[in-house]
């Protein structure tokens, strides 16, 4: 992380649109799609400690979560070959691609049935993606690759790792409740600018 400034810059954004969007989940997605893709297309800004995958399961790590849990900022990262179940996320969310590509694949459900599965969809970096119970939630994220890391930053509209929602049987449909968690207990810090402000200190 050498600009820490950049995610900061981010944050401050996204709460200004939280405060102007309100409810209106089209400007949110619209808006906060555009400042993902800004905040992404630059790869000098995120701790190491947020980027390190683990051998079995792909991490989330909470980057931030706004005080009045209107969005959270996760980074997720993908070990070779991991993915997740078919699950659903019951608020708006966007997924922004920074290092190597996912495999995004779209599911609808159909009582009773087996669930109806979209053609993979390759998230390249610089891409963003968004789900919502109003555009289609349920889906199945992979690592594209078999043999290297990748790396994507996700915003929610909502303190994500602690919303009820659902993991799919995509043979039967069946739900099963789900509530992801994340990654770590600690946050990384983007707000010590004490050496900046000492740099300006008179001698
Ligand atoms: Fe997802």
């Amino acid at each position: 992380m050498n600009n820490p400034a950049r995610f900061r810059s981010f944050v401050a954004d996204f709460t200004r649109l939280s405060a102007r969007a309100g409810e209106d989940e089209t400007l949110m997605l619209a808006d906060g799609s555009k400042l993902l893709a800004a905040l992404i297309s630059h790869d000098d800004w995120l701790p190491e400690a947020c980027a390190q995958p683990h051998p079995q399961y792909y991490q989330q790590f909470l980057l931030f979560c706004d005080s009045l849990e209107r969005f959270s900022v996760v980074s997720f990262v993908w070990g070779p070959g991991q993915k997740t179940p078919v699950h659903d996320h019951t608020v708006w969310g966007m997924v922004g691609m920074m290092r190597g590509a996912e495999l995004c694949r779209r599911f609808e459900l159909s009582a009773g049935q087996p669930m109806k599965a979209g053609a993979p969809q390759r998230l390249l970096p610089g891409q963003v993606d968004r789900v919502s119970p109003h555009i289609g939630d349920i889906h199945e994220v992979a690592n594209a690759y078999d043999d290297r890391v990748s790396l994507s930053i996700h915003v929610y509209g909502a303190n994500i790792g602690a919303v009820k929602r659902h993991v799919y049987d995509p043979e039967t449909g069946m739900e099963k409740p789900f509530v992801s968690g994340y990654s770590s207990t600690v946050l990384p810090n983007f707000w010590d600018r004490s050496a900046e402000v000492r740099a300006t200190l008179e001698k």
